[in-house]
């Protein structure tokens, strides 16, 4: 019986290239998979495409709904953004992709898995970390790291082998989820250069967005997204449907230089319209119902969360560890968020809570209230006492 190797495929230049390559240099039985994340792209088209190249056997498998459960809502609970600016999109899909790709090989009985990363991305470690935690004795290949092939020589292969990519004149390499669009190669390798108005493809340029505000008001319950406008709404609905309506006011373009894991610093666009309102939204809400020490200390762990993810630690212990802390606090987290978009820019405009820690009563400067303005001197007298004590000896030591 012939080996089998299970490709993860995604209808793009790489993977298909993959399919012939593999198909030449092994004698083996390939089977494809592919998970619809919400990439929007025709999954029947590529399963046919798959088929084209000659795979024994193809999946095709719905998996919106787990990544907007368990791995969408978890960086909305930890406010994750990766060096301030990109929400993850691409980072957290790729354990996911990893998980299932082991679960099939398990059932189809394959020995080796492939995807097709090339050596100088995070996307690599993330799919090689998952499945080997997944799975130790499963051989993880990943050929176009090895070929050292130029997307230009690619493109000739494909041609060669009579391979149909849609993309062989677009220079771009392009990844999409529900959580958003990351875009790379092509002019946006000079960091200098303004991203082309092509490559945007989920957002209007933010000076042709409509001249009138839109307001909505999203509801949370538990640190996660729940309805908008009222109407509640199942997490992949509530997802798309803000990645329409914020795309429409041009916001969530991200334009970032950005540090690869393996030391490369990449300048990296992104288009995260939902991501951009919901992540602004999260974090003002938790602001209103979360104390100080909270706040403060989530911050780190937060940072911790989204550096583990986009660094393809998915799997560590320690990432459940840090959403054991963070679903703690997550518990409060109930309440609305009003937002305005308006030509590319999101504003929060109110909040509300049952949970709020808001109090008119202490923080108002119109009424006689039940803070003591008294106390206020004896507590400064004490929360300046190092400074103080500090800097009166720097005076005496700079007089001796
Ligand atoms: N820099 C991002 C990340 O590491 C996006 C990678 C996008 N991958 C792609 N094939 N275009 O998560």
């Amino acid at each position: 019986m012939k080996d089998t190797i299970l490709l993860a495929y995604s209808g793009g230049l790489d993977t298909s290239v993959l399919v012939k390559w593999l198909q030449e240099k092994y004698d083996v039985d390939l089977i494809t998979v592919i998970l619809d994340v919400g990439q929007q792209n025709d999954l029947k088209e590529i399963e046919e495409k798959a088929k084209s190249l000659g795979v024994k056997k193809h999946y095709s498998i719905d998996a919106k709904e787990e990544f907007a459960t368990n791995h969408v809502f978890p960086a909305i609970k930890a406010n994750a953004l990766y060096e301030g600016k990109y929400p993850l999109s691409t980072a957290l899909a790729r354990p996911l992709i990893a998980s299932k790709i082991v679960e099939i090989a398990e059932k189809e009985g394959a020995t080796t898995v492939a995807h097709g990363c090339t050596g100088k991305g995070n996307d690599q470690v993330r799919f090689d970390v998952t499945i080997k935690a997944l799975a130790p004795n499963l051989k993880v290949m990943a050929p176009v790291r090895e070929w050292g092939l130029t997307r230009d020589e690619e493109m000739k292969f494909a041609k060669a082998n009579g391979i149909q990519i849609s993309c062989l004149s677009n220079p771009y390499s392009i990844d999409q989820n529900l959580w958003g669009r990351s875009i790379e190669c092509g002019p946006l390798e000079n960091p200098e250069q303004e991203p082309p108005e092509e490559v945007f493809e989920w957002t209007v340029p933010p000076e042709k967005a409509p001249d009138k505000p839109e307001y909505l008001t999203i509801k949370f319950e538990y640190g996660v997204p729940c309805a908008m406008n009222g109407e509640n709404l199942h997490p992949v609905t509530l997802i798309q449907t803000l990645n329409k309506i914020a795309g429409e006011h041009g916001v969530g373009r991200i334009d970032h230089m950005e540090d690869r894991l393996v030391g490369i610093k990449s300048r990296e666009v992104y288009e995260c319209p939902a991501a951009t309102v919901l992540l602004e939204a999260h974090k003002d809400l938790e602001k209103m119902v979360l104390t100080r020490h909270e706040v403060l200390f989530k911050q780190q762990i937060d940072a911790q969360w989204t550096f583990l993810v986009y660094t393809g630690l998915w799997m560590d212990p320690l990432r459940e560890d840090l959403e054991a802390f963070i679903d703690k606090t997550q518990e409060c987290v109930c309440g609305e968020v009003k937002v305005k978009l308006y030509k590319g820019g999101v504003q929060l405009v109110g909040r509300s809570s049952p949970m709020s820690l808001y109090d008119l009563n202490l923080a108002t400067y119109d009424i006689q209230t039940n803070f003591n303005q008294s106390y206020s001197e004896g507590f400064i007298e004490l929360w300046g006492l190092p400074t103080r004590v500090s800097n009166i000896l720097k005076t005496k030591t700079k007089k001796t």
